[in-house]
């Protein structure tokens, strides 16, 4: 071998070495090898592999691993007692009666009477007030409602920042980061207290600047369970009124905090209220998602309503949004979308609907104060937050390294935060579950 070519194989062998790459002896192997890492390190438009994402990776993981006794308590997804997904009784009917369903496009903003029905869902009595107030359109569910929420108002309303909550759904802040808007997060739950961090949450948002955008969780907070009391959305409310910010609310749970869809919704239409009264408002938008409440996670039901004070107009405001619709994916989907027309435009489906909210609320609460009462039972100390907690998810308090440990040694998945689905419990795994927690704290 040359020694010009001997001396640059020495230095990349030393660069390997250095970066921990394993070196063959073989040479043909290290040849592969070189050629493979100088070919990454050579990456198309020089972007980086981006790390999993936390949850469907964790997912993945689950699904590939086969002990006996694996739980999961990941996804934010109904199970029933049997631990397998629900079909909702209401959706089966639906089903049936569209049998023979049409394939055509949707319009740009959707169907007409989904999108009625999903205004007055969220709003109730007030929608009849939002006649030339709002904007509506059918979104690719929950999350395209925050996308294109997100898209509209950093190219119109040209928010100096965002405020997001800490902790929050993971995406909040992807979707943002790819609006480009700046990104505060502010205070919302207190580790210690294992309450709502108002203090720290108001004094935060009292440094946003007009125009700014609060992103907000109408209920049933995803991750920790922890939402504002009435008093507490009040005076949210009036503060983003006097700093005149914009609010984002995500409805992403609807039905599972109070088991009740009018309950669920006070925060969103005390704000209504409060922006059709004021002339000086900058409005507020209500990202919502049909996923959980009628569980159609992958049929992407969403919606998107835009609301201005009653001196504007949103009319143009309605025509961009179609606009940002059209060229991102022309149209929404029509199959999931017409069975939550057909549920809650029908009022013999839409009770047995409601009935079935109460099954899957119901399962879960009974589940939340069966771990509460096993985790005091097995470890002696107070678990009293995972009863106080609402919705679909607990946020344990349980550390990186506990997570770690329980997947590890017991095959119970649950996020890194600490944050549990409550969804994933049944009566044959609870026991289960609440053991191997006591026996990682007692060794920790
Ligand atoms: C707070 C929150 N918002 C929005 C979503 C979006 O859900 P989807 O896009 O499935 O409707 C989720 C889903 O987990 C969520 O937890």
């Amino acid at each position: 071998m040359h020694a010009a070519s001997q001396y640059s194989l020495i230095t990349l062998f030393k660069n390997l070495v250095h970066r921990g790459i394993r070196i063959s002896r073989n040479h043909s192997t290290l040849e592969r090898t070189t050629n493979t890492k100088l070919a990454m390190s050579k990456q198309y438009l020089g972007l980086d592999v981006a790390p999993a994402d936390t949850a469907f990776g964790l997912m993945a993981n689950f699904a590939a691993d086969d002990h006996p006794k694996k739980v999961s308590l990941l996804a934010g997804a109904y199970r029933d007692e049997q631990g397998n997904p629900w079909v909702l009784p209401s959706v089966r009917e639906a089903k049936k009666r569209l049998s023979e369903a049409t394939h055509e496009y949707l319009g740009i903003a959707g169907s007409p009477g989904f999108v009625k029905l999903a205004k007055e869902l969220i709003f109730g009595p007030i929608s009849s007030k939002l006649q030339g107030n709002a904007a509506s359109i059918q979104t690719v569910s929950g999350t395209g409602a925050n996308h294109v929420a997100a898209t509209f108002l950093a190219k119109h309303l040209r928010p100096s920042q965002v405020f997001i909550p800490s902790p929050t759904w993971i995406n909040h802040k992807s979707i943002w980061q790819m609006a480009g808007v700046p990104i505060v997060e502010y205070p919302y739950y207190s580790s210690s207290t294992k309450e709502i961090d108002m203090d720290g949450m108001l004094h935060s948002l009292e440094q946003a600047k007009p125009n700014d955008v609060v992103i907000v969780q109408a209920c049933a907070h995803n991750p920790t369970g922890v939402d504002l009391s009435p008093a507490q959305w009040k005076q949210v409310a009036e503060l983003v009124q006097r700093k005149k910010l914009f609010t984002v609310f995500d409805s992403a749970y609807q039905g599972f905090a109070t088991g009740d869809v009018d309950g669920d919704a006070w925060a969103v239409r005390h704000f209504a209220e409060a922006v059709l009264a004021s002339e000086t408002h900058p409005g507020f938008c209500v990202a919502q998602s049909f996923s959980k409440n009628f569980g159609l996670y992958g049929e992407r039901v969403g919606a998107l309503h835009l609301v201005v004070p009653q001196s504007l107009s949103a009319e143009g405001a309605q025509s961009e949004l179609s606009l940002i619709a059209r060229a991102e994916y022309s149209n929404p989907p029509r199959y999931g979308a017409s069975i939550v027309e057909a549920v809650l435009g029908d009022q013999a489906l839409r009770l047995q609907w409601k009935a079935d909210l109460d099954t899957m609320s119901s399962r879960i609460h009974r589940m939340r104060n069966m771990l509460r009462q096993k985790l005091e039972d097995e470890t002696g100390q107070d678990w009293s937050h995972v009863g106080k907690q609402i919705g679909m998810f607990s946020y344990t308090g349980l550390t990186a390294m506990h997570v770690v440990r329980l997947r590890e040694e017991y095959h119970i998945y649950l996020l890194p935060s600490g944050r549990v689905s409550i969804c994933g419990l049944n009566e044959s795994n609870i026991d289960y579950v609440a053991q191997a927690i006591g026996q990682v704290l007692r060794e920790s």
